[in-house]
């Protein structure tokens, strides 16, 4: 069955990375949730998507710029503002307390292909193991040598590079980087290359999924998982095939 993973949450409806948009992911039924992940100034682990703070909040300016009793502060409600009451930025920690509480899988997303934060691939690597999480973690990241360095530290958690452009065989690629999965921009994938990724062992979840059309197309193949905007919407669709 092909899994369906809420992407920044259920992002279409909520606020993207709040833990109302994972609350929702939850409710309607995702088998998953997306989260990416940054570094305050004081070295916090906090679930954000840019690297500034501009586009989802109040706020102003770099992540990496700001404490975390200031990015506390702010109003996540994003474009969503009518409809919920100033949502947070939530630390990992924070949603790893609630995902104890469920049985939802994480991909949880290394911004740091932009800006390098040292120590980020530790702290989160260690927050997964105070949690007892390994096994329902996986990591990506577009900065490829950073997903291979959390391999190393911890072999237990699944890695996956995140490609944006089509690349050759894309299953032996990820072999060689130790990784059971990949996460391809949906431009950056046949049928074909899915299938003979997911012959050779190699989950493949796209991203970012939101026409009915493209979900169709990726339970007809019986793809791995997906990310989309709309898990209800997935959700719905997988039901009726
Ligand atoms: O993990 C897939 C997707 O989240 C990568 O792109 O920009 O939405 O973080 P982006
Ligand atoms: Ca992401």
């Amino acid at each position: 069955m092909t899994l369906i993973f809420a992407h920044r949450g259920s992002a279409g409806t909520h606020p993207e990375n709040t833990l109302e948009a994972f609350y929702e992911a939850d409710k309607v039924g995702a088998d998953g949730i997306e989260l990416d992940v940054q570094l305050t100034k004081d070295g916090e682990v906090i679930v954000i998507h840019d690297e500034t703070v501009d586009r989802t909040t109040n706020g102003k300016g770099f992540v990496k710029d700001l404490t975390l009793k200031e990015v506390q502060k702010l109003d996540a409600s994003y474009k969503n503002k009518k409809l919920f009451r100033k949502p947070k930025i939530p630390l990992l920690r924070e949603v790893f307390a609630w995902l104890k509480t469920n049985n939802l899988y994480c991909n949880i997303e290394l911004k740091n292909n932009i800006i390098d934060y040292p120590g980020l691939e530790e702290k989160v690597v260690e927050i997964i193991r105070e949690f007892e999480m390994e096994h329902r973690i996986i990591i990506s990241s577009f900065n490829h040598y950073s997903i291979v360095h959390c391999y190393q530290l911890e072999p237990r958690i699944e890695i996956a590079p995140l490609f944006s452009s089509t690349i050759y065989m894309p299953w032996v690629y990820a072999r060689s980087l130790r990784a059971k999965s990949i996460h391809p921009n949906i431009r950056a994938v046949t049928d074909e290359i899915i299938k003979v990724a997911e012959h050779n062992g190699v989950a493949v979840r796209p991203y970012t999924i939101n026409k009915e059309s493209l979900m169709k197309r990726l339970f007809q193949v019986n793809c791995s998982a997906f990310f989309t905007d709309y898990p209800e919407k997935a959700i719905k669709i997988r039901s009726q095939l």
